[in-house]
């Protein structure tokens, strides 16, 4: 496919649709260049998580192409799907902690999956968690911890083992303003190491506080890019807005 030497993911024609009802996604076609940081927007119901369900191989499209990291998703055997999802962080927008883990142990979690010793674990986890202000809940379990504080573990979670493509719903819907910017922060420094960031919001204000975002638009399932910028690798100077 044209350019899938310089794209980390595409998307030719996909649609989707829950058992027989309508499509809610439909003809959605883009391309992700690497490094580069998209904000999703559109209104409830547009189909923003249905989006990224397909961006992390939770969901299969009911037609259309998915290619990640160079290689055809959609028919890649099961059994190796497992490895392409390790590339991908992601922020549900339910969070979904593990409960009966403390916040240190959600957050070590995708670490101790690569093998890595729990002396090397101790300091990064500790660190992820003061950053987003969560150093005296270390080992408080999900249940007792506030919405807002659950959405910073899951967060932390996501970012820890530096992804090459970090995949976030609506991740500030639940923290304060001044928070919500301190995130936006934390996605762009792990934008600046290389990852591909793609944040789905409905909160319009979001988008302004990145200047070198690119943004999609779904609305009722059809996708809008109003930069035109999807088409070309951006330039990293300006988001043309
Ligand atoms: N598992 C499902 N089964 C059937 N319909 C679904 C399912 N998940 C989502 N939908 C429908 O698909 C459409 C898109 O939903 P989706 O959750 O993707 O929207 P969204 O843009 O993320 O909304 P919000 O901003 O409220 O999170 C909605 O009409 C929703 O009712
Ligand atoms: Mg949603």
């Amino acid at each position: 496919m044209a350019g899938s030497d310089s794209s980390i993911v595409q998307f030719a024609n996909v649609g989707l649709r829950y058992g027989t009802d309508r499509e809610v996604l439909s003809d959605i076609s883009f391309t992700l260049y690497p490094g580069s940081f998209y904000f999703l927007t559109g209104a409830s119901g547009a189909g923003k998580t249905s989006m990224l369900k397909l961006l992390y191989l939770a969901q299969r499209p009911s037609r259309g192409m998915i290619s990640m990291f160079g290689e055809d998703v959609i028919t890649l055997p099961r059994k190796a799907l497992p490895d392409v999802r390790r590339r991908i962080g992601v922020v549900f927008q339910d969070f979904r902690l593990v409960p009966h883990l403390s916040a240190f142990d959600n957050v070590a979690l995708p670490l101790r999956i690569t093998g890595m010793s729990e002396s090397q674990i101790q300091k990064p986890v500790a660190d992820m968690l003061e950053w987003v202000g969560l150093e005296h809940r270390m080992e408080a379990r999900p249940e007792t911890l506030s919405g807002g504080e659950q959405q910073r573990v899951a967060i932390a979670r996501a970012v820890i083992a530096r992804p090459e493509v970090l995949v976030a719903d609506e991740p500030t819907g639940n923290v304060d303003p001044e928070m919500a910017v301190k995130l936006l922060r934390l996605f762009e420094a792990l934008n600046r190491l290389g990852t591909t960031v793609v944040v789905a919001t409905h909160d319009v204000h979001l988008l302004r506080k990145v200047p070198d975002s690119l943004i999609m638009r779904l609305d009722k399932g059809r996708l809008s890019d109003p930069t035109g910028a999807l088409k070309y690798p951006p330039k990293r100077e300006g988001n043309g807005r």
